[in-house]
């Protein structure tokens, strides 16, 4: 008997007053601290200087799976402000395809470096961030509001 194997193509596209609802869905679900609040996210639809893009199936529900926020600076490196995948969907490469749309945006606007801080005990989040050129420059200690120290990450892009 032969099997036909569907599988399923993403989608990477700006995110909209419609999707702010199961982003924070998404933050309750992946973060204890250091939530990104809704108020915020609403600022940053419209924020010229930040990169907020979203990942969904391509031809099936319109439910963000994901989401990115890159915010530029004047003077300053951008900065991965935050990235989180639906745990139902992590391991399937989306974390991985949002990142580089990112940092394809940000060579297009010119951006020559991205800066992030990530948990320095997360080593499956530090280690994803590797796999995307990212290495580590220094350690932040209790940088998060419950204390845990981060590392600071960067890439040149
Ligand atoms: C970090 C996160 C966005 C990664 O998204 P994802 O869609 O699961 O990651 P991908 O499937 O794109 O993985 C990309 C690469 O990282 C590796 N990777 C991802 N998660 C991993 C894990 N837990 N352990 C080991 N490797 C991992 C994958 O193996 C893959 O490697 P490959 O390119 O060699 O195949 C997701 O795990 C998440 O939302 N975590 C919770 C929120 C969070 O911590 N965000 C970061 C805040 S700093």
């Amino acid at each position: 008997m032969q099997t036909t194997e569907r599988l399923a193509s993403y989608r990477i596209a700006p995110a909209l007053p419609a999707d702010i609802g199961r982003l924070q869905e998404l933050e309750t679900d992946s973060f204890s601290s250091d939530r990104l609040s809704r108020r915020q996210m609403l600022y940053h639809l419209h924020n010229p200087r930040a990169v907020f893009l979203t990942v969904r199936e391509e031809n099936g529900s319109q439910t963000a799976l994901g989401y990115a926020l890159i915010l530029r600076a004047k003077n300053r490196p951008a900065r991965l402000y935050s990235i989180v995948v639906a745990k139902e969907s992590r391991g399937l490469g989306l974390g991985k395809i949002l990142c580089r749309a990112g940092l394809d945006a940000l060579r297009d606007a010119g951006e020559k470096k991205l800066l992030l801080e990530v948990d320095a005990h997360d080593n499956a989040t530090v280690g994803f961030y590797e796999r995307l050129g990212f290495e580590t420059i220094r350690r932040l200690p209790a940088y998060y509001e419950d204390g845990r120290d981060a590392l600071k990450m960067q890439v040149l892009l």
